[in-house]
């Protein structure tokens, strides 16, 4: 099965803000400050992060929201810089990694695309640049 895509983007889906809407990639970045996470809707509806970057430009990466331990989303903490799992505390620094346990894995990565200024999340197979390992999500 191949979810439907919303026009040439090789089967990657446009994200969705918390109200549905296709986020529109230069709106989105002018309204929100360095370094901020923000939850949107990514491959098969996952919660998946866009991520600013500190110089105010849209990372290249997203970053899916499910915890690695038992599946809790997972709230970015901007003042300790992480995101920190409020069901069993698990830590991830900023780009997803992990950095505390329980969660056995990292985030699980996909690729930030702009198409037309709308923002198109795609499957990530290439390797984790956070741990030079092969994904273990796809
Ligand atoms: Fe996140 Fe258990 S589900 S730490």
């Amino acid at each position: 099965f191949i979810p439907p895509s919303s026009g040439g983007t090789g089967g990657g889906v446009t994200a969705k803000d918390a109200l549905g809407n296709d986020i529109i990639v230069s709106d989105f970045v002018a309204n929100h400050n360095p370094g901020e996470r923000t939850l949107a809707q990514g491959l098969k509806g996952d919660p998946t992060y866009v991520v600013i970057e500190e110089d105010q430009t849209l990372a290249n990466y997203g970053l899916n929201a499910v915890c690695t331990h038992l599946g809790c989303v997972v709230p970015w903490n901007g003042s300790e810089n992480k995101f920190i799992c409020p069901c069993h505390g698990s830590q991830y620094n900023s780009t997803g990694k992990v950095v505390r346990g329980p969660a056995p894995l990292s985030l699980a990565l996909v690729h930030a695309n702009v198409s037309d200024d709308k923002l198109v999340f795609t499957q990530w197979e290439e390797t984790d640049f956070r741990t030079g390992e092969d994904p273990w999500w796809t």
